[in-house]
């Protein structure tokens, strides 16, 4: 019996021991078995890395969103540029059109009104210059329709420019030396050089516009039955043997002086237009201007007024032709301007003496330039003085702005010419009393 449970007590514990060793078998066997599975999956994982080749499918959709990120850098870096080259592009164009706002004025000067039985349709040849265009700025201010002829020998666009787009207003770049065919009620038929220099610059043209020129604008007149004046001048009386010059007198003209091709085309200017209106019936009507003044001279004018004023402002030496003795009268141009409109509406048809009677000799006030003296002009009159009984009595027309006051305003129209430093600003030299409506 003892032997027996000793038997089985050394079973039991043999069976414990194996039992022991095979769990600490098992154990050590898990753990290894474990760390092999994580690395066989590590190793397993890294194979997949280096060796799996993506599907057709994802590689498109890599390559699709490699080039649509490529295209938006590109877009993005050319969209920059476009929008820069855009804003500079604007720039320039504000720019321009802050110059053409410059030049085209916003508001017109105040027009009347004119009903279709008072409006007239007004010719104006040579309305881009001096004369010209204060004129034009009247006859516009009434109301009516004015068609501008120029060539631009000495006049300028910008004389007339505030009236560009206007619809009572139009302008024709047009030489009377050739026919012109156009509707018109009146025709005040400026168009010359009316200065020396520039008159004598081309003689042959400057006779050949107050004739050829002339002969046109009398024929358009008969044509169209319309009433015309033409702008004469008191260099048909030459250097004169009686002052002050009364209509009547013939003058003393020398016909192959340089100054000829003015004063003889004048002269032949008198006779056409009487020979129009006896023969063909024209209505005419002729100023004989004398010396006018005033803002839009041209600065190279080269007569006295415009001479003095440009030496005085700039400090140069004042150039005094001859003995320094002459005398000039001086009409301010919006007088003049009244006597051309009294003229044409009068029904006086002889030559009318068109000027300021009181004569001066010249002083620049503020002037501190030196004097110089130069040879006399050839055939230049010692005296301009006039008379101006006939467009008193007929007329009723007398210069009304003193000496003081036109010089003043012209003073301060060179002034502003010689500091102007862009070419175009809204500075408009409206006569006084049509100022531009704001
Ligand atoms: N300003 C004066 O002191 C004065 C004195 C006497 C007479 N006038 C006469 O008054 C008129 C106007 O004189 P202004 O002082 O205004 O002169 P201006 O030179 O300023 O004006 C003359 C205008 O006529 C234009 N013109 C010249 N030839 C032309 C042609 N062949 N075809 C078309 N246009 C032409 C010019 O471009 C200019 O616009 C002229 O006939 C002139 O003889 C003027």
């Amino acid at each position: 019996m003892i032997r027996q449970s000793l038997k089985f007590r050394k079973a039991i514990t043999g069976v414990c021991v194996l039992s022991l060793v095979l769990f600490v078998f098992l154990i050590l066997n898990k753990n290894h078995t474990n760390e092999d599975i994580v690395n066989n999956l590590n190793i397993q994982k890294q194979a997949d890395q280096r060796f799996v080749v993506p599907s057709y499918e994802e590689n498109y959709v890599k390559i699709v969103k490699m080039q649509s990120d490529l295209n938006n850098q590109a877009e993005n870096d050319s969209t920059k540029k476009e929008l820069l080259e855009t804003r500079s592009h604007i720039e320039q164009l504000e720019k321009k059109i802050a110059l053409l706002e410059g030049r085209i004025p916003q508001k017109y000067p105040d027009v009347t009104y004119l009903g279709h039985k008072e409006r007239k349709r007004i010719l104006v040849t040579g309305g881009a210059g001096f004369v010209g265009s204060h004129l034009v700025d009247i006859l516009m201010t009434q109301g009516h329709e004015v068609i501008v002829v120029d060539n631009f020998f000495t006049g300028r666009k910008r004389n007339v420019e505030h009236w560009f787009g206007h619809r009572n207003f139009e302008m024709i770049h047009h030489d009377i030396v050739n026919p012109l065919y156009v509707e018109a009620d009146e025709i005040y038929h400026l168009a010359s050089p009316a200065s020396p220099p520039h008159y004598m610059q081309n003689p042959v043209k400057t006779i050949k516009t107050n004739t050829l020129g002339t002969i046109n604008m009398l024929g358009l007149a008969r044509r169209v039955g319309a009433k015309i004046l033409i702008a004469s001048t008191s260099e048909v009386y030459g250097d004169p043997m009686v002052h002050p010059q009364p209509e009547s007198y013939w003058g003393h003209v020398n016909p192959i002086g340089p100054r000829a091709c003015y004063d003889e085309g004048k002269r032949v200017a008198e006779t056409l237009a009487y020979s129009y209106a006896k023969q063909e019936n024209v209505s005419v009507r002729v100023a004989r201007i004398f010396n006018t003044y005033g803002p839009r001279m041209h600065v190279s004018d080269g007569r006295v007024v415009s001479n003095f004023i440009m030496q005085a402002l700039q400090n140069l030496t004042i150039t005094v032709y001859g003995n320094g003795k002459q005398t000039r009268s001086f009409c301010y141009v919006s007088d003049l301007v009244d006597g051309l409109l009294s003229l044409m509406q009068s029904s006086y048809t002889l030559p009318v003496n068109i000027g300021n009677p009181v004569e001066h000799t010249i002083e620049v006030p503020g002037c501190r330039s030196t004097v110089s003296t130069s040879a006399a002009v050839e055939d230049d009159p010692s005296g301009a003085g006039q008379n101006i009984a006939v467009a008193k009595a007929h007329l009723h027309w007398s210069p009304k702005v003193t000496l003081k006051d036109g010089l003043q305003r012209t003073i301060d129209y060179f002034k502003e010419e010689l500091s102007r430093k862009t070419f175009y600003n809204n500075q408009t030299y409206m006569d006084v009393n049509i100022k531009p409506h704001k």
